[in-house]
């Protein structure tokens, strides 16, 4: 059977099993657990996760009790710990998540990007591989738009556009898609991968643009727009993305890539003029004081222009589309993080430190 003969919605069941969600520590990785762990009593997650600076396990504070929960430290790079840890484990599915997924410190360090990206995908297909056969598990890569490159004034990315990424981050996730696909091709692995817009929500790192905004807004720090803030990146949940990622695990067509997006396209400055709104109504700030704080620096090298989706392929097989507006789940991210001071503190200290200091003590005062 040709996979375009393959019926649609090809039910996947993971009661009873036993899942790998690598990078479970992360942003997106511990939104996947907290949004499906409760509901899934019988299938058991397992979060695959070395603790980078990206990793924490504060993150899984409120899930990490439960019955089916449970955590392994394991760098998904070291290829005979991999192995081991699988033949403990057992896993009938592996979400992978685990990556280095920030563009600026791609450009300060490649190294770390080929190594997490590319070898620690291939070292989990390659367990998953010697662990399936022939028959059964699943593995489901989650991916990025930014494999496709940056588009001008007009179109979209579609599953067929060629690859043509910019930073080592996006060409470092190429490259694990291109074997996620290739392992599939040529061994019969099943998989499925997804290819999704820019997140926001709760627990994400502040290097990221919408959450690095929101603290330097609360601290009253220059807020630092690369360029002239003109560059266009479509917004979606986290929680929306968790959900089209379990859809498309448990249902998607074995070997195909589905695209996820947020039909939110806005330039950078117009994020931050949003933000900053609601960041005053929330804290009873005034809006021109934030306003203020707007700072231009100077732009990141190979800055894509545009990012935007076309996720009718997935919306069409799954039924799956964005529940949350940008104004709605901006309030939550930024209630979230008025909410969870320990946590801010927490990562405010020490590496992150170091991270502002490098890629902004030469572009804007502190
Ligand atoms: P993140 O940086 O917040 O988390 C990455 C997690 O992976 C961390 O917990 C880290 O400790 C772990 N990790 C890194 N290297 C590892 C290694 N060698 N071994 C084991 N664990 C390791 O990233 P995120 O924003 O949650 O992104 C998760 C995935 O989603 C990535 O694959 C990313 O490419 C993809 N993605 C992210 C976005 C976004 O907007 N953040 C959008 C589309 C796709
Ligand atoms: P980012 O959150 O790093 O995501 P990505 O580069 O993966 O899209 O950046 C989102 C956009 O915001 C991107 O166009 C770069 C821009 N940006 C700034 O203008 N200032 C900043 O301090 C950061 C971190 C990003």
């Amino acid at each position: 059977m040709s996979m375009t003969d393959q019926p649609l919605r090809a039910d996947r069941d993971p009661a009873g099993l036993t899942l790998w969600v690598t990078g479970g520590a992360g942003f997106i990785g511990s939104n996947f657990i907290h949004r499906h762990i409760a509901a899934h009593s019988e299938t058991r997650f397992i979060v695959v996760d070395c603790l980078t600076y990206a990793g924490n396990p504060a993150n899984l504070a409120g899930v990490d009790d439960l019955p089916n929960f449970a955590f392994r430290r394991l760098d998904i790079g070291d290829a005979a710990a991999v192995d081991a840890a699988a033949d403990e484990d057992r896993p009938d599915w592996i979400i992978h998540f685990a990556a280095e997924s920030h563009v600026d410190r791609s450009i300060h360090g490649p190294a770390a990007f080929v190594r997490t990206n590319v070898v620690g995908t291939f070292n989990l297909l390659e367990t998953a591989r010697r662990l399936w056969g022939q028959a059964g598990g699943h593995f489901h890569h989650v991916s990025t738009d930014e494999v496709y490159g940056s588009l001008g004034d007009s179109g979209l990315f579609y599953e067929t556009t060629p690859y043509d990424p910019s930073s080592p981050y996006s060409a470092t996730k190429a490259a694990s898609d291109h074997l996620v696909r290739a392992h599939h091709r040529t061994y019969g692995l099943p998989v499925t991968i997804t290819n999704c817009s820019n997140n926001y929500g709760p627990r994400h790192y502040p290097e990221k643009l919408i959450p690095l905004m929101i603290l330097n807004c609360l601290n009253r720090k220059p807020l630092p727009v690369y360029g002239q803030g003109l560059n266009v990146r479509d917004w979606l949940f986290v929680d929306d993305h968790c959900d089209a990622i379990w859809e498309v695990a448990c249902r998607g067509r074995i070997g195909e890539t589905y695209n996820i997006g947020g039909d939110c396209e806005l330039r950078n400055i117009d994020v931050l003029h949003r933000l900053i709104r609601v960041v005053a109504e929330e804290t009873n700030a005034a809006v021109s004081k934030l306003e203020d704080l707007i700072t231009f620096v100077p732009d990141r090298p190979g800055h894509d222009l545009r990012y935007a989706m076309d996720f009718s392929k997935l919306h069409h097989e799954l039924g799956w589309s964005p529940k949350e507006t940008f104004e709605s789940g901006l309030r939550k991210t930024v209630q979230w993080y008025l909410a969870n001071p320990e946590w801010v503190a927490d990562i405010q200290s020490g590496e992150y430190r170091n991270w502002v200091d490098r890629q902004y003590g030469g572009r804007v005062k502190p």
